[in-house]
């Protein structure tokens, strides 16, 4: 009987693990990528994060929201209170209701979120063939290895494999589960023009947006990390004083 039982658990693991290679199998695993805010010393870097801001708004801003970005965060990467505030008021908000009930229109200020592109899912859907683009704030957290993935998917559209067939308004991408995707490419070389005389190219875009992204996702990363080194150092030297209290303690006795 308990053989039976061991054999059935054997044998279910084993469909398991196959059912995953399967599906390993079929999605691509992210190109591995060394980004400036890895390891305990990693910090943003500012221009890479503006020229990012610049790909999301002038590129994917018109079909993604970016929900908890305010117009004042975008001085936390390197832009002064008045180019933010100018950013800001390039935008109409809606405001209201007025002292009469009524909706007004007026310049975005530095306490409004980034404006998102449709009012509703609806008509995200509806402007996109039925597909929702997801929201982008907290993406590089919500999928694994998110900056990778994010890279790899904006750079890895293709033709599909002969046999493949896609889905009628759907782009092959073999990052994406299932090789589909309903989003069509977003980046092509020039697709945005660099103040800093960066090069355009798609692969400098993919990197920047992402960069820019995964600020948006945790912008408190840089102080995590210096906290995180102060308290190794604090946990070394607390080390080093108990090891000599120890010995100073158990001097005499032998
Ligand atoms: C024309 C509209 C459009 C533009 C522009 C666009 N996207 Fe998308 N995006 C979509 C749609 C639609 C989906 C949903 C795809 C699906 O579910 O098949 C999507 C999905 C995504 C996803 C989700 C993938 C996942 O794992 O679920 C990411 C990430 C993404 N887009 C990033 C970007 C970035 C970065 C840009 C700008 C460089 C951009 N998009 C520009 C329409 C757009």
């Amino acid at each position: 009987m308990k053989r039976a039982i061991l054999a059935i658990a054997i044998a279910a693991l084993g469909l398991s693990l196959a059912a995953g290679a399967f599906a390993a199998g079929e999605v691509k695993n992210p190109e591995q990528r060394s980004w400036s805010w890895d390891g305990v010393f990693g910090k943003f870097d500012r221009s890479q994060l503006q020229r990012g801001y610049q790909v999301y708004k002038e590129v994917c801003a018109a079909c993604h929201a970016l929900q908890y970005v305010n117009f004042r965060n975008l001085t936390e990467i390197g832009f002064s209170d008045g180019q933010a505030k100018a950013l800001a008021a390039s935008y109409e908000v809606d405001d209201g209701p007025n002292d009469e009930g009524e909706m007004f229109k007026r310049p975005g200020r530095l306490a409004d979120p980034l404006p998102k592109p449709f009012a509703n899912e609806k008509a995200a859907r509806a402007a996109n063939n039925g597909a929702l683009p997801p929201n982008l704030s907290l993406i590089t957290k919500a999928r694994h290895d998110g900056p990778n993935y994010l890279y790899s998917l904006m750079i890895g559209y293709g033709q599909p494999p002969a046999g493949v067939k896609l889905g009628e308004g759907m782009n092959y991408n073999p990052y994406f589960s299932g090789n589909q995707i309903a989003m069509a490419p977003p980046l092509a070389d020039g697709a945005v023009q660099y103040g800093d005389n960066t090069q355009a190219t798609v692969k400098q875009m993919a990197e920047d947006v992402t960069a820019f992204l995964t600020w948006a996702a945790e912008p408190s990363l840089e102080a995590r990390k210096r906290l995180g080194f102060k308290v190794m150092i604090f946990l070394l030297v607390m080390t080093g004083l108990f090891i000599a209290a120890k010995q100073r303690v158990w001097r005499d006795l032998h």
